[in-house]
């Protein structure tokens, strides 16, 4: 399939791996790259800009399929080392940048400078155009379903989808509950160019993380998943489980005098004993309520094969059958 965003980043499929903490390691986007579409490295994962270098090298021995590195600008009080990353990225030849939080404005002229595509992940119409006045190439429009941050606009793909595409010139991709050929076709027909997925490339055999992880997303329904620190303006949408409860609890019992210290146990220092230990009661966790469409657990290449295929079957015959006479 063609389209703006395979020509953007020399792509076989309109597919990408978001940026995913403690799962965007070489081997996951080595495995999405492999498969045809845009793995993607997640740089605060992997420690300082020395093991980014690392990593990018890592991965490029796994693949010589074109790969993305995720820049998260976190709301945290020791700033990670983002010049420090970009020139790692810079040097490693990487081609792709996915920048999510804040606003990339700081980074933009290195990366342009370099011939880097930079697709901004953002959750509102308003961020996605500000994505497109500072320069960036394409972006990645997250929905209220989406695993992860949705921000505080509470807007579904089936209206932000259509919205980007009426205010938008730059090309961007769905993202944000999206598993399947039918979310692919879908997209496509609401003017995204592509999709970007999240929980459903955790739930592949090549994802670094404890087999409890991919095993606990099969078993969820899309009604399994909570939104927390909405108080704190900082919402994330997260598998349910005893310390997502507690923390909800919490919430509800302080109130707006809420901080974050008061929700550090469920939040902070999770992501190793979740994704590594798989002692999945260990607090909060992103994942998307497209855990309800996940039944299984196939190799990437399986993955995004099976949603081509499908995807192909539905506008061709499906649809078309449609409009027969
Ligand atoms: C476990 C997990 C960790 C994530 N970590 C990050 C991250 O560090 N940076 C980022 O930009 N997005 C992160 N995301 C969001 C994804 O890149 C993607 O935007 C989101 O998962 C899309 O929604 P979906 O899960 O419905 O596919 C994460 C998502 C998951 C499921």
């Amino acid at each position: 399939m063609k389209t703006a965003i395979t020509e953007m980043f020399g792509i076989e499929h309109p597919i990408i791996q978001g940026g995913m903490h403690m799962v965007g390691y070489a081997e996951m986007a080595a495995a999405v790259s492999n498969a045809g579409g845009l793995g993607t490295i997640t740089a605060l994962s992997v420690g300082s800009p020395k093991d980014l270098a690392n990593e990018i090298a890592r991965c490029r021995d796994m693949t010589d399929k074109p790969f993305a590195v995720n820049l998260t600008f976190l709301p945290i009080v020791n700033t990670p080392d983002y010049p420090g990353f970009v020139k790692a990225i810079i040097e490693g030849g990487v081609k792709a940048v996915e920048t999510a939080g804040r606003n990339p404005a700081q980074v933009m002229p290195y990366l342009k400078d370099a011939g880097i595509s930079v697709i901004h992940k953002c959750t509102s119409v308003r961020h996605a155009l500000k994505a497109q006045e500072i320069g960036c190439d394409a972006v990645s429009v997250d929905g209220f379903e989406c695993g992860g941050h949705p921000g505080e606009d509470d807007i579904p793909n089936m209206v932000l989808l259509p919205r980007a595409a009426d205010e938008l010139e730059i090309p961007f991709v769905s993202s944000g509950g999206q598993a399947d050929g039918r979310s692919l076709v879908a997209s496509l027909a609401m003017g995204a160019q592509g999709m970007n997925m999240g929980t459903r490339f955790l739930c592949t055999q090549e994802a670094p993380v404890h087999q409890n992880v991919k095993d606990a997303i099969v078993a969820a329904s899309e009604l399994d998943t909570r939104l927390v620190m909405r108080p704190l303006r900082n919402t994330e949408r997260v598998m349910t489980n005893d310390a997502v409860e507690r923390l909800i609890e919490k919430e509800k019992e302080l109130g707006d005098k809420i901080t974050f210290n008061d929700v550090i146990n469920e939040v902070a220092g999770v992501y190793p004993k979740i994704m590594k230990d798989g002692d999945m009661d260990a607090g909060a966790w992103s994942c998307g309520m497209v855990a309800g469409l996940i039944n299984d657990i196939p190799t990437c290449q399986q993955l995004i094969d099976r949603i081509m295929t499908e995807a192909d079957e539905i506008i061709t015959k499906r649809l078309g059958g449609f409009l027969a006479a």
